[in-house]
């Protein structure tokens, strides 16, 4: 049976857009080896199987070594996308990382990035949008693409977010996992790429989700390490009420903004926070449960790098096939929220 062409709006085009689009090309992860079960965290703070599972859905997540770094892998998941799209480090323009678990504060873990692969003409920077950061990071990297800025942009997103976990805190150190996600944009003639992208930020709401000190606000002394300030600290029940409102408007406009029904998309992959939060913002757009995708259960919330690595096996798994539109939607720290419709 053949799958009928989708008719849908490209919002550039309807402003009078006749410059280039922007495509994916490629796309790569990477999960460190070490897999963390509940049963585990069991051993470690005073929770459960069933309490995790039922209130997140997650089962288990992935933790780097203790010597492998946010940068390890980032490179880790670049490679794999630049061997599928067969692309050489010495083609890469830019890179662009989306982190809030960087190796260093300084340098940008992008340029430690851009040396291990080699790609010594690119330029490089972080962005740090939490969560919504690979969603951000894909609507910068299209823009210099369609300003032919550059020709071929590496956007990853990379965690490793077991080094900002209070693995005393049963509040969050069962939700978190380390994982990268990457994706090559070039532009593809006869394709249309990414169709749109929205984002949006609260900063009235940056005490839901914070780590308090290691900043110009609260530097790092024996006090803050004491208070445990260096942690990630979150207000869990205020951000899923605002994850759930945010995630939805935001795909909502998306969809709005290129004329497209839900029924038209393939795949909507959210961030991988909260299972009951995935299946609120599906439910919510009138997604049937096959179109959503969710992984979350074996990689829990890797922040920056969840959409990224869903994309990934959305797209290995065959979930995803070339022409097929997808929707993204993510929500994290800031607060920040952004949503892509992309045709594949
Ligand atoms: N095991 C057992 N009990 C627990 C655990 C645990 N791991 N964690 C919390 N509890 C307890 C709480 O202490 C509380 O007990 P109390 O009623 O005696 O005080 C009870 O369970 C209920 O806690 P709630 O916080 O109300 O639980 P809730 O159903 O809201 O689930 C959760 C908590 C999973 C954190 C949820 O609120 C959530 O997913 N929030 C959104 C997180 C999110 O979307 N983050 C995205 C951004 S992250 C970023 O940007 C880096």
């Amino acid at each position: 049976m053949t799958t009928p062409t989708p008719t849908f709006t490209n919002p550039r085009a309807q402003h009078g857009f006749k410059g280039r689009t922007c495509s994916i090309l490629a796309v790569g992860s990477y999960m460190p080896a070490r897999v963390l079960t509940n049963q585990e965290l069991e051993r470690r703070v005073q929770t459960s199987d069933e309490w995790i599972t039922t209130r997140t859905g997650i089962k288990e997540r992935r933790l780097a070594a203790d010597d492998e770094y946010t940068s390890d892998l980032a490179t880790r998941a670049a490679e794999a996308a630049m061997k599928r799209g067969g692309i050489a480090a010495s083609q890469i323009d830019l890179i662009i990382v989306a982190t809030i678990t960087p190796d260093m504060s300084c340098p940008a873990t992008a340029c430690l990035v851009q040396q291990k692969l080699g790609a010594t003409r690119a330029a490089a920077f972080d962005i740090e949008a939490a969560c919504s950061g690979f969603v951000y990071g894909l609507e910068i990297g299209q823009q210099f693409i369609m300003s032919r800025t550059y020709e071929t942009i590496l956007v990853i997103g990379a965690e490793k977010l077991s080094s900002v976990v209070n693995w005393n805190d049963r509040n969050t150190c069962v939700l978190f996992g380390d994982g990268a996600g990457a994706a090559i944009l070039q532009h593809r003639p006869a394709a249309h790429g990414l169709l749109t992208a929205c984002m949006g930020a609260n900063g009235e709401k940056s005490e839901l989700i914070y780590v308090p000190a290691g900043g110009s606000r609260n530097p790092a002394t024996a006090e803050t390490v004491a208070r445990a300030w260096h942690y990630l600290h979150m207000d869990g029940k205020e951000t899923f009420k605002s994850a759930v409102t945010a995630m939805y408007n935001a795909g909502a406009e998306a969809l709005r903004r290129c004329k497209l029904t839900i029924s038209q998309i393939k795949c909507v992959i959210c961030h991988q926070a909260n299972r009951r939060i995935i299946d609120a913002v599906g439910e919510r757009l009138g997604a049937r449960p096959e179109q959503v995708f969710v992984n979350l259960d074996k990689y829990g919330n890797t922040s920056a790098a969840s959409v990224a690595i869903a994309l990934d096996e959305a797209v290995e798994s065959g979930r995803i096939q070339r022409g097929d539109l997808v929707l993204l939607v993510v929500f994290g720290a800031g607060l920040t929220w952004a949503s892509a419709v992309i045709e594949w």
